[in-house]
């Protein structure tokens, strides 16, 4: 496939991904699938270099495409085995999955634009639009389409998905079980992925796209709080990073619910029940909570 976007990048050949091994519920195996991805911004490049990191194995080619020509040419240097064109509606072609990472309010203009060169019967759509539901997607492609529906997805990745840690959330409408379980096991090269029902979708967009910014917001506290008791912003960046990663293995290995962990490290009268009910009383649940919230409405 020739990238079309007026400079000097050339075709690639087909990179081979490796699907990544079961940690939920369904079945994992190993499929030849030709994915486009429309929109090489923030989550269309952490997608794509996600996938191109996993290579070998699946047998997934990979296109992207995007109108400017600086950030294929970015992608293309990191992930050689890409191919990229600035024509959606080439990259839309041959897809078995077209994944469209593009902002909600270019959807449906991407929608109308590729729409000659799919055919429903074999090819999937998946979209990344924080807040376009299924039945929208489907009211747009039977507008100016035909009265048919291809399978339909809308999935929620997190920007982790550039270094396969993605938690993602899948809900799928026109599909069967089977495509449902390629769609998954696509996304499972990035880290976790879920079928969700759609009504959970913006509770989970909540928590595990937005809520990467919350955890980092976190990070960027608990790390002005030990600059100011006396270590250098590397230590406090270094030993927040191990804690947490400590924090998540000992909730993965036991299964505990935070407050079990939490009651093994409160002595009574100690030091960190203090802390814990000094930041209670500046609002620390009620905030995580109310920000929560707030970022469903
Ligand atoms: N960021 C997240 O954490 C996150 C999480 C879940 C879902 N999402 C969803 O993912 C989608 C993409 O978000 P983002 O943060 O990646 O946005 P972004 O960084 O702005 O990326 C959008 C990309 O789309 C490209 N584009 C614009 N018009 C296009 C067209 N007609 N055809 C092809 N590409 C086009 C833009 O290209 P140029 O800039 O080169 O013009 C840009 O590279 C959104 O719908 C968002 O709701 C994002």
């Amino acid at each position: 496939m020739e990238y079309s976007g007026g400079d000097s990048l050339t075709s690639a050949d087909v990179l081979p991904v490796r699907a990544k091994k079961p940690r939920l519920d369904f079945t994992l195996t190993s499929i030849s699938m030709n994915i486009s991805i429309i929109g090489a911004g923030n989550m269309g490049s952490a997608i794509a270099r996600g996938l191109a990191q996993k290579a070998e194995a699946a047998g997934y080619s990979l296109t992207v495409s995007n109108p400017t020509a600086a950030k294929l040419t970015a992608l293309q240097a990191d992930c050689p085995h890409l191919k990229v064109t600035a024509d959606n509606r080439i990259a839309a072609q041959n897809a078995d999955l077209v994944i469209l990472a593009v902002k909600p309010w270019k959807i449906q203009e991407v929608l109308v634009e590729i729409q000659p060169e799919l055919d429903w019967h074999r090819q999937s759509i998946a979209s990344l639009a924080a807040g376009i539901s299924l039945e929208q997607l489907g009211t747009w492609l039977t507008l100016s389409y035909t009265n048919t529906l291809p399978p339909l997805y809308r999935v929620i990745p997190n920007t982790a998905a550039a270094v396969q840690q993605s938690m993602t959330f899948i809900s799928s409408a026109h599909s069967t079980p089977e495509q449902d379980t390629r769609v998954l096991t696509v996304f499972r090269a990035l880290g976790e992925a879920v079928l969700v029902e759609e009504n959970k979708l913006a509770a989970c967009t909540a928590l595990a796209s937005c809520g990467i910014a919350y955890v980092l917001r976190f990070i960027r506290a608990a790390m002005a709080g030990g600059v100011e008791l006396g270590l250098s912003t590397g230590e406090a960046r270094d030993y927040m990073l191990q804690t947490l990663q400590g924090t998540i293995d000992l909730l993965r290995t036991s299964g505990h619910h935070p407050e079990e962990e939490i009651d093994r490290v409160t002595t009574p009268g100690g030091l960190t029940i203090r802390g814990l009910n000094t930041m209670e009383a500046y609002g620390f649940s009620h905030s995580v909570i109310q920000g929560l919230k707030a970022s469903v409405r």
